[in-house]
């Protein structure tokens, strides 16, 4: 059976390399992988995301933004590959928006929850690699142009991670907890016994 599945974390994670590994590692068994990230997605997503990620603007326009890329997303790429049997793999989804717009930028957890009722899709299984925040402001400090989010200061991190350690926490099912700190190779091992155990 295909599968959704969302890679999140806090910037400098890894996510990004690892979900590119884990591609790679579906497309090997014969899987048919649609790969894709957020905000973008889509022509419309992608010009949103180039907003997102410079322009300032109120909590809630960033939100709504956020979710009205998702909703585009989610009816043109999303929805039809998966009724298409293909697997969606894609980089952040809606936990990212309750991580950095409810707990970084305070944002009101019950109206992104009436937003992300819009949407009305949920992943099969989120990947959320987690890992000290001290530790991500390192790997993100030979990055020689950082957006918007990734400029903010490390507080704005630590609260991102609580609000993803939230979400983790209100829907336990669903979420793997990866241990990001670890090297490439542990992490690698880790990712491979999951697919084990979905398949
Ligand atoms: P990111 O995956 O970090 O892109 P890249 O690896 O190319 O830097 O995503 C861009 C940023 O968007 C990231 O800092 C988190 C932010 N974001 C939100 O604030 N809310 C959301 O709902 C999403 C999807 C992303």
């Amino acid at each position: 059976m295909n599968k959704f599945i969302t890679f999140e974390g806090v910037d400098g994670a890894g996510k990004s390399t690892h979900l590119a590994w884990f591609a790679d590692m579906l497309r090997q068994r014969g899987v048919e992988v649609v790969l894709t990230r957020e905000p973008g997605g889509t022509k419309l997503g992608e010009q949103l995301r180039e907003m997102l990620l410079s322009q300032s603007m109120s909590i809630t326009t960033e939100a709504m933004l956020m979710f009205a890329a998702r909703i585009e997303h989610v009816e043109q790429v999303i929805k039809p590959a998966l009724l298409a049997g293909k697997w969606v793999i894609s980089d952040r989804f809606s936990d990212a928006s309750f991580a950095y717009q409810g707990s970084g930028r305070g944002m009101d957890w019950d109206k992104l929850t009436q937003l992300e009722s819009w949407v009305a899709l949920v992943p099969h299984l989120t990947l959320f690699f987690d890992l000290p925040v001290e530790v991500a402001r390192q790997r993100l400090a030979n990055n020689i142009s950082l957006d918007r989010f990734e400029k903010e200061q490390s507080e704005f991190f630590e609260r991102v991670r609580s609000g993803y350690q939230r979400r983790v926490a209100e829907n336990p099912q669903r979420f793997a907890v990866i241990d990001a700190a670890q090297t490439l190779e542990a992490v690698q091992q880790q990712l491979a016994s999951i697919l084990e155990s979905m398949q």
